[in-house]
């Protein structure tokens, strides 16, 4: 029986949500394969606290809605001004300034992020992201090896309505004269676009050019491009970041009014969107540069870059385009039922331990139930073979294998079980 409480204390908070089985095996397996990839590409795994020293986030100069309005700050027992993470490369390039692990530096990271947001489908209030950051190259081979291993990634799950955009946001020197034109051409448009507008502008206008609002759109169009005031050091690394993805047939759009939502980004920044998706939600991972931040920490001057991937908008992603997780599931388990009534406990106890030693996953009934509502319960979830010992099959020291596909049952010597669902599994595995 389900049981549903009513009293809204014991429910989730609005915004966040559970992951419960089967869904959860999606993510596992969505984890499963990024791992391994971010491993073939050389990385490791970084866990860094779910919560940081505010300055971390909120550094000089760091003016984005992410980390000025929708932070979840608070003051701990010690008077400690601390934040939620709201995003995980901070709290990255912090570990690396405070360790100072050998350059080049290569992590990966599967971790919940909290961002005090307006919650609807696929933005929420905890979100989970899948990423990577290298610290210490700046040569645009790694920008390529980055963008590579997401792209790769998404076509190895299946995704193919996706689009990757991406930009030069230029060096923090070159910038100056880029905000003065930008800001300049903003502030006409003052007096009729209001406060909210010139408060902006006046704090960092390139935080106008990611907004959604849609009053702004028309002034946000015409405003002059950052990709039009590169240093020749920033347009050069950036033509060998086209030439690279050329070369690995990784296609891309340039779009000059890319800035993504923080200021820390230099040089490359990238985004992929899922042309599957609402436009306001339909970024499905982004990323870039971010040369200054080690050195904004405190830490030696350090290049860094990295990418994030939203894995429940992902999922998202995959569910619009109907892309069946390729995930093995049940397909590979075994049910053992009982067909001794109780009679041999440890019977039952010791095949299904060496079932599960032997690498098959293998679920069973417990507390002497019918035979009725153990074949029901083997049914239910999804296992392959029910596994089942009656009296005439111990005398014979054999069990019935029933397959729950197709209904055909047989009988297997105890002493075979093991190498013959083995073989079976193999037989079946695409
Ligand atoms: P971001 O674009 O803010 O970048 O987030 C990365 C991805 O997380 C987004 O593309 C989206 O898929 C997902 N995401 C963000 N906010 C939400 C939300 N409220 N609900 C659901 N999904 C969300 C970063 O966080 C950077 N740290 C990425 C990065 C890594 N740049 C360099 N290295």
């Amino acid at each position: 029986m389900t049981c549903v409480s009513s009293d809204p204390a014991f429910r989730a908070p609005i915004g966040v949500h559970d992951v419960l089985p089967p869904e959860s095996g999606r993510w596992a397996d969505v984890v499963t394969r990024f791992a391994r990839r971010a491993g073939i590409f050389g990385f490791g795994l970084i866990q860094t606290p779910l919560f940081e020293h505010i300055e971390v986030f909120r550094r000089v100069g760091e003016h984005t809605d992410v980390v000025s309005k929708e932070m979840y700050e608070f003051r701990d027992k010690g008077d400690r001004h601390l934040a939620l993470r709201p995003e995980g490369t901070a709290s990255v390039v912090r570990a690396y300034v405070q360790h100072r692990p050998l350059p080049p530096w290569k992590v990966w990271y599967f971790a919940p992020n909290f961002r005090y947001e307006r919650p609807q489908k696929g933005r929420y209030r905890q979100h989970w992201q899948l990423g990577v950051e290298v610290l210490g190259l700046d040569d645009p081979a790694i920008d390529i090896e980055v963008i590579a291993l997401a792209a790769g990634f998404y076509s190895d799950l299946g995704l193919r309505d996706l689009r990757l955009i991406i930009n030069s946001m230029g060096d923090p020197e070159g910038r100056g004269a880029y905000v003065e034109a930008l800001r300049s051409h903003l502030l006409i448009y003052s007096d009729a676009l209001g406060p909210e507008f010139v408060e902006r502008v006046e704090a960092n206008p390139l935080r106008v050019l990611d907004s959604r609002n849609p009053e702004w759109q028309s002034v946000i169009e015409t405003a002059p491009l950052i990709s039009d005031h590169l240093s020749s050091d920033a347009s050069a690394h950036f033509e060998a970041v086209k030439a690279g993805l050329n070369a690995l047939g990784i296609e891309f759009e340039v779009d000059g009014r890319l800035v993504r939502g923080f200021d820390y980004y230099t040089r490359t920044t990238f985004e992929f969107q899922s042309t599957a998706l609402d436009a306001a939600q339909n970024a499905v991972g982004g990323g870039g540069r971010y040369d200054g931040l080690a050195e904004a920490m405190g830490g030696p001057p350090t290049p860094g870059i990295g990418f994030g991937i939203g894995v429940e908008r992902l999922l998202l992603a995959l569910d619009a385009e109907d892309v069946v997780s390729n995930a093995k599931g049940n397909s590979q388990s075994v049910f053992v039922i009982d067909g001794l009534s109780g009679a041999d406990d440890l019977l039952l106890l010791t095949i299904t331990a060496s079932l599960r030693e032997a690498g098959i996953s293998t679920e069973r009934a417990y507390g002497g139930r019918s035979l009725k509502a153990q074949w029901k319960a083997a049914d239910r979830c999804g296992a392959r073979y029910g596994v089942m010992i009656g009296k005439a099959e111990l005398e014979r020291e054999a069990v019935a294998v029933k397959d729950l596909e197709t209904g055909e049952q047989i009988e297997v010597r105890r002493d075979q079980l093991v190498s013959w669902l083995q073989e079976s599994f193999e037989e079946n595995y695409e």
